[in-house]
């Protein structure tokens, strides 16, 4: 059912949601790149920092760990098998959702977009990327497992919709610069 398929693509996503947002509240201190540049243009920029780095991956490993805990609990109350997260599939999922951003920040002051300049559709899925991409490098059988197509299309349409809500919210909130 659609209801489950989306429950089941929410729940497995949610380590790789949340380092975003946890970035976003852990941010500054010294920037990934230095103050390189390339081309004349940042590596990466001041948004991108070893601190919100690394606490986002920590709060996306933990809560991966937390979601194991209540699994069971959780998938019985609503019906629905709900995955856990081995550690490698965790730290997959949270760091692959960091580096995504990493990268579409390079990408970005590559192609002359200025720190918090929108990148449409680059801004909502590239933590995606990220994370299935370093999530089928560090566990493939789990990855293989858990993504399937179906799962992997609700994730695909359901992500830029969530990322679009949470950074409005946020930015309501005062807690971000930009609402995107
Ligand atoms: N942040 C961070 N480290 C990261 C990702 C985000 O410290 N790896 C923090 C920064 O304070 C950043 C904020 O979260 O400014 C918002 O993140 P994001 O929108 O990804 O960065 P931008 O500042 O918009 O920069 P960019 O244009 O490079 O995306
Ligand atoms: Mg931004």
């Amino acid at each position: 059912m659609l209801v489950d398929l989306v429950a089941v693509a929410f729940w497995t996503m949610l380590p790789a949601y949340v380092p975003n947002n946890a970035a976003v509240l852990a941010g500054g201190g010294a920037p990934i790149d230095g103050g390189r540049t390339m081309g004349g243009r940042r590596l990466l920029g001041d948004g991108k920092t070893w601190r919100g780095t690394a606490v986002g991956t920590a709060v996306g490993v933990v809560l991966a760990l937390a979601l194991n805990a209540v699994a069971a609990e959780v998938g019985s109350a609503a019906g629905v098998d709900l995955p856990t997260f081995p550690l490698a599939a965790a730290f997959g999922l949270a760091f692959g959702a960091m580096l995504g951003d990493v990268a579409a920040s390079f990408l970005k002051r590559r192609t002359g977009r200025e720190r918090g300049a929108a990148f449409p559709v680059v801004d909502q899925l590239d933590f995606v990327a990220g994370a299935l991409v370093c999530t089928a490098i560090l566990d493939y059988g789990w990855f293989a497992e858990t993504f399937t197509l179906p799962v992997i299309a609700v994730v695909v349409v359901l992500t830029p919709v969530l990322h679009v809500l949470t950074n409005a919210v946020a930015y309501l909130l005062g807690l971000k610069d930009e609402p995107y």
